[in-house]
């Protein structure tokens, strides 16, 4: 059996990430797909939200399941029994970072292995980050992100709006 972690920010989950997931679960027994902590990120959603909004997301597969860990991904995945993280490539820009978090991650733990998958180019130029931008200024996010998302990124922008 071959657990696959999926960790990321998902702050929120978009159709790119959709789409890693959906492709993932063809190829490993089970995703977990684990919001995680990221120093440099300051996130408009909680935990919780996120965790949420994965859920929604992703209740239409079987084999995943949806949880967060507050420390390192490789401490989480001993806890869950997994060897295999799992992330997308938008670019050659993502590969920088990718390239050394897989690195200390198999530093920190030998048997930890990074499964790259190319991000399907209809999606290629979408990141959580600009999403929420567009979303902070009013523009239209309905083919970037699952409906429940798109409602909840306008509940967080204008609480106070009537829909
Ligand atoms: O979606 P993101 O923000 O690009 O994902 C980055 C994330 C959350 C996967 C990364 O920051 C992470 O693994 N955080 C957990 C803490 C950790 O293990 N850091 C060391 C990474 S080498």
């Amino acid at each position: 059996m071959t657990i696959a972690i999926y960790p990321g920010s998902f702050d929120p989950i978009t159709y790119g990430h959709l789409d890693i997931v959906e492709r993932a679960v063809k190829i490993f027994d089970e995703v977990i797909i684990a919001v995680m902590f990221n120093p440099s990120k300051h996130p408009m959603f909680t935990v919780d939200e996120r965790r949420q909004l994965i859920r929604s997301a992703t209740s239409h597969i079987k084999n995943v399941r949806v949880d967060s860990f507050p420390g390192l991904l490789v401490d989480y995945m001993s806890i869950v029994h997994a060897n295999v993280i799992v992330k997308g490539l938008r670019a050659i820009s993502d590969y920088e970072s990718e390239f050394q978090m897989a690195s200390m991650n198999r530093k920190l733990n030998p048997a930890a292995e990074t499964f790259f998958m190319a991000t399907s180019s209809h999606y290629s130029y979408l990141s959580s980050s600009i999403i929420k931008e567009i979303a902070m200024y009013g523009g239209n996010v309905t083919d970037l992100v699952p409906l429940h998302v798109e409602q909840a990124l306008r509940d967080k922008l204008q609480p106070n709006k009537e829909h």
